[in-house]
Parts: C-alpha cells; sequence; structure tokens
C-alpha cells in the first residue's frame, strides 16, 4: 500500500491526548505500509462485494482498507481480545467508517450468524489444531453462493521462512503485542480438506511480499447460485 494511504488510514489511531501512547498509530503505519497483505485480500475480495466477517480482525485495519478503497459491504470485525475491539471500535469511529462493526468473541467457541465472505487473516495458528478444523468449517458455512473466504497463513513445511515465522509469533507474545500464543501451525492439507469438504473450490498462493514470513494467501470461493 502507498505510504501516503497507510499514514492517512493511521490518523484514525492517534491517540487523542498529547501523552496518549502511539503503538497503535506507529503499528499500523508501518504494518499497512509494508505488508503485501492488504492489497491481495482486496484483489481477492473485490469481484465479490458481499457483508463481510472478519475472524481475529485485531484492530480492525481491513475494514479501513476496504472503505479507503471503495468497497462498502457491510464489515463485522470480531476478536477474542475485547482491549483491542475496544481501539478498533474507537479507530472506526473517529474515521467514520460507516457499515462496520466490531464484537468481541471466542471464535473458536462460536461465530456470528452470517451469509456472504469471510477473512481470517493471520489468526489460525493460535488455535489448537482441532478447533482450526472446525472454525475451517464454521467459517466454510458462512460463505454465501458467489462469495468468498479469504485466508492469510503461515504454513507448516518445514522451511526456513517457516521457522522465521514461529520465532517472530512467539517474539510478538512475549514482548505483549499478541495475548495468545501460537498453538498450532496448519499445513496446507489440513487447511485444504475442510474447505474442499464444505464444497469450496480453493486457490493457494504464497504471498511473501519483502518480508522473511512463510505467509500463505487462500482463496476459497463457492460457485455462484445458476
Ligand atoms: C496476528 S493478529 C491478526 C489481526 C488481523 N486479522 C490483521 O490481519 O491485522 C491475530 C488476531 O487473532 C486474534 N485471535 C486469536 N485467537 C482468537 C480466537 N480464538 N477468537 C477470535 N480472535 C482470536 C488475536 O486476538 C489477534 O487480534
Amino acid at each position: 500500500m502507498a505510504r501516503e494511504q497507510a499514514r492517512h488510514i493511521a490518523e484514525a489511531f492517534r491517540p487523542s491526548r498529547q501523552l496518549g501512547s502511539r503503538r497503535d498509530y506507529y503499528y499500523s503505519r508501518g504494518k499497512l505500509g509494508s505488508d503485501p497483505l492488504y492489497p491481495g485480500v482486496l484483489a481477492a475480495l473485490a469481484p465479490a462485494p458481499a457483508p463481510l466477517l472478519d475472524i481475529g480482525c485485531g484492530l480492525g485495519l481491513l475494514a479501513h482498507v476496504l472503505r479507503q478503497a471503495g468497497q462498502q459491504q457491510p464489515y463485522l470485525g470480531v476478536d477474542i481480545d475485547a482491549d483491542k475491539i475496544a481501539r478498533a471500535q474507537c479507530a472506526g469511529t473517529r474515521a467514520g467508517l460507516a457499515d462496520a462493526r466490531f464484537a468481541c468473541l471466542d471464535a473458536s467457541a462460536e461465530l456470528p450468524d452470517h451469509h456472504g465472505s469471510v477473512a481470517l487473516l493471520d489468526v489460525l495458528q493460535y488455535l489448537p489444531a482441532q478447533a482450526q478444523a472446525a472454525l475451517l468449517g464454521q467459517a466454510a458455512a458462512r460463505v454465501a453462493p458467489g462469495g468468498r473466504l479469504v485466508i492469510r497463513t503461515t504454513l507448516a513445511d518445514n522451511s526456513g521462512r517457516d521457522r522465521t515465522t514461529r520465532i517472530t509469533d512467539m517474539l510478538a507474545h512475549l514482548v505483549g503485542w499478541m495475548g495468545t500464543r501460537p498453538r498450532h501451525y496448519p499445513d496446507a492439507a489440513s487447511v485444504r480438506a475442510p474447505l474442499e469438504a464444505a464444497g469450496l473450490h480453493l486457490q493457494m498462493a504464497p504471498l511473501y511480499g519483502n518480508t522473511p514470513f512463510n505467509n500463505w494467501l487462500i482463496c476459497a470461493e463457492r460457485a455462484a447460485a445458476p
């Protein structure tokens, strides 16, 4: 994403008090400006402008990116971290995001009713293996005909990128950025199986960009009704 676009979105995360924490401001500015995630997800979702459920939405950056790109589908972001959800809500209000809501919930226990497209970005590894399969099935069941389930995940393949990703995730947990620690790294087959069983058609491609991480973008589509 262009530096100016990233800076514009990050403004919503600037503290309102002069001595307030600028952590979210600098994090969102750096992440949006350097991570190939958002252009990749925008392109994957653009042909399917259905309501979007963003599971593990964190600060809700995807909602800002969608609106900046002119995509106006109803957006619901959910995350287990109540503090992040409060900050996402606050920034969404400051940015005047239309039709964007945020809610705190544990996606491994429940998902809201939804019929449309679903995003699951950098979340899977924080769930145990069994919960991952269940969540993938639940997410796939919420994809409407013509809708998409867009996943970014690292894949366990014993590569150097795989190891770099694991070390970085653990550090993010130890410094307190991620409240939950990584639990299980899925391989390609364990992501593919529940989605294909739910009738979705998959495309998987690496999304490395200039990063050292083993990130993949998976776009799973349900055929449009005839
Ligand atoms: C690496 S962050 C990704 C945030 C966001 N998807 C993005 O790409 O900017 C992973 C997020 O998953 C959330 N998460 C982890 N386990 C979860 C669960 N069981 N239910 C809901 N959210 C969860 C974390 O709180 C965190 O915000």
